[in-house]
């Protein structure tokens, strides 16, 4: 098995990082700049005795590394800086997905992509007009991310460890997104039982804030430590085919009452890429804030097939 990563910058090489010192399977780093991804996988095959793995990491500027990919994974382009929104990245990084995808569809036709460029939902949309490929093949890095900030801080707020909460969220990953606690469990209760209304607004805002805070807090780009686990999570389950279920952008034929759009929700992931959308049962404010959300991702869509005359 075989994971190439286009873009070997903090997320990229992070990614790589946790695949080959999870053992996972061999890792190839791709990225324009020359000397970056040679240099990165050097230093981390290095790392490879003390770790004690024996995966293959190869650093390159070269797409014709890339055959054979199982997953490839798209983690190329810009990053927000303090004051701006993922959306601001949606022109710039739109032509370099669009470069990336046809790239990968030349040398590895046969892979499925995982997008983790922002705006997320939106180049997951683009990659996955692009590349022709199925829809249970492309898909995009998010909402396990936002779970888990959602868990972090239930965690801190409970005093309970993160390993027993079951944290939901759905939507863009952007701020519109759509953290559910009734659906959320601390060891099987639900958030609803153990917080007050006013309490679980406050850490939802959190949530929705925690990917600015830390672009604000780094100043010269955004997270990488949360984003990277999140991409692992959802390529070890596929590269395992463990089949969990996991918050994924996907493309939604139907579910959800939505259509033609790449949002946040459960998907069991394996073998074959998205085995299955699970659907939720949502009451009408949950249903509504989830269209709500899904409006601001076609309205970014329909700016995005624009820029890139499609
Ligand atoms: C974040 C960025 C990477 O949420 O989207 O941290």
């Amino acid at each position: 098995m075989k994971v190439s990563i286009i873009g070997a910058g903090n997320v990229g090489a992070l990614i790589g990082m946790r695949i080959a010192e999870s053992d996972l399977c061999d890792v190839v780093l791709l990225d324009m700049i020359e000397g970056l991804p040679q240099g990165k996988a050097l230093d981390l095959s290095t790392a490879a005795p003390i770790v004690g793995h024996h995966r293959k990491i190869t650093g390159t500027n070269d797409y014709k590394e890339i055959v054979g990919s199982d997953v490839v994974v798209i983690s190329a382009g810009l990053s927000r800086k303090p004051g701006m929104e993922r959306k601001d990245l949606l022109k710039k990084n739109a032509h370099i997905i669009k470069d990336v995808v046809s790239k990968v569809t030349t040398h590895s036709p046969d892979s499925m992509i995982l997008v983790v460029t922002n705006p997320l939902d939106v180049m997951t949309y683009l990659a996955y007009k692009l590349s022709g490929f199925k829809l249970q093949r492309v898909f995009g890095v998010a909402g396990v991310l936002d779970s888990a900030r959602f868990s972090t801080l239930i965690a801190q707020e409970l005093n309970v460890p993160v390993s027993q909460i079951e944290a939901v969220v759905l939507g863009g990953h952007d701020k519109t997104m759509v953290p559910l606690p009734r659906h959320s469990t601390v060891s099987g209760t639900p958030l609803t039982q153990l917080l007050s209304k006013e309490k679980i607004e406050e850490l939802i805002a959190q949530t929705r804030e925690t990917g600015a805070k830390i672009v604000s807090l780094l100043r010269t780009g955004s997270a990488y430590y949360g984003p990277s686990a999140s991409a692992y999570s959802m390529i070890e389950s596929i590269i395992k085919d463990k089949k969990e279920v996991i918050p994924t952008s996907a493309y939604l034929s139907g579910q959800y009452g939505l259509d033609d759009i790449c949002i946040g929700v459960p998907a069991r992931l394996g073998r074959e890429g998205i085995e299955e959308i699970v659907e939720l049962e949502l009451n009408k404010e949950e249903r509504e804030a989830l269209n709500r959300s899904a409006e601001t991702i076609k309205k970014s869509i329909k700016e995005l097939m624009k820029e890139i005359k499609y």
